[in-house]
């Protein structure tokens, strides 16, 4: 075992460098009457006041490179500015806790059969999908664009999330095709099917939704019953809806879009699809 009483005994209080507050009673006493009282308490104070700014001084830094250090470690497990892509739409960006309820029977307005209400719905969704975006904020893209002939200029562009949305919608109509007749030929739609599919693949492991889903037993079920309702982090769709209708076209029919060889895109006589 070892002891902490040995030393205490080969302690000699002449070769302490301590300082005074470290004596015990009776070294101090003797100390004091061996001292010039005067001055060598004031060189002390003096002492003990250096000594109490250095470990202020001491302690702080320790502070602040803890603090860096913390908020580095944060950084490094959220990553969140990583590959970060510009848009202009990022001043719309607000997250929100959203729950999405998924149940397998609902009658959500954008869910069943096709009818009038469905299609007005889907196409609110859509309906700021055309924009027009300055060159300065595709300079900070590092993208480009074909050019608007109008007065007010820019380029056209589209959100992604508008265009993922289109695809859904495509596979929606494909799937109930004798409601919604596309005049274009079937492979030409297959081709579009297959580009709609894998590009939402993509796009959903490129989002990398974390979100937990969980299961529950049911009583008349054996096996796990998906939970289906499920939390994530979102996006405020209204306010990017508010960016969007403050820079969408209402028609790229006309002279506005024009191919350099070929002439007006939009005539006013495509055929729907
Ligand atoms: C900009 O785009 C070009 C061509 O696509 C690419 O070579 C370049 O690395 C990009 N620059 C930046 C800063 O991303």
């Amino acid at each position: 075992m070892y002891s902490a009483r040995p030393l205490m005994k080969d302690h000699d209080p002449t070769d302490s460098t301590d300082t005074e507050s470290l004596l015990t009673v009776e070294q101090s006493q003797e100390k004091l009457l061996h001292s010039v009282p005067s001055n060598t308490s004031k060189r002390n104070k003096v002492l003990k006041t250096y000594l109490h700014i250095a470990a202020i001084v001491f302690y702080s830094v320790i502070t602040v490179i803890l603090y860096t250090w913390s908020t580095r470690i944060n950084e490094k497990q959220c990553g969140c500015d990583n590959a970060a892509i510009y848009s202009p739409a990022r001043t719309a960006i607000e997250y929100e806790k959203q729950t999405i309820v998924h149940n397998l029977a609902d009658n959500g307005k954008y869910r069943g059969p096709p009818r009038p209400e469905q299609d007005a719905a889907w196409e609110d969704l859509l309906r700021y999908n055309n924009l027009r975006i300055q060159k300065e904020d595709l300079e900070k893209a590092n993208t480009t664009s074909v050019p608007l002939n109008d007065d007010q200029g820019g380029y056209l562009a589209t959100l992604d999330v508008f265009h993922t949305l289109h695809c859904v919608n495509k596979i929606r109509k494909s799937y109930y095709s004798d409601y919604y007749h596309d005049p274009n030929p079937l492979v030409d739609q297959q081709e579009h099917f297959d580009h709609c599919i894998d590009l939402l693949r993509q796009v959903i492991m490129c989002h990398g939704d974390i979100s937990l889903h969980t299961y529950e037993w049911k009583d008349d079920y054996r096996w796990p019953w998906p939970s289906m309702r499920t939390e994530h982090q979102c996006r405020n769709w209204d306010k990017l809806m508010v960016w969007s209708k403050e820079h969408y076209l209402p028609s790229l029919t006309g002279p506005i879009l024009s191919h350099p060889s070929l002439g007006i895109s939009f005539r006013g006589d495509e055929p729907h699809s």
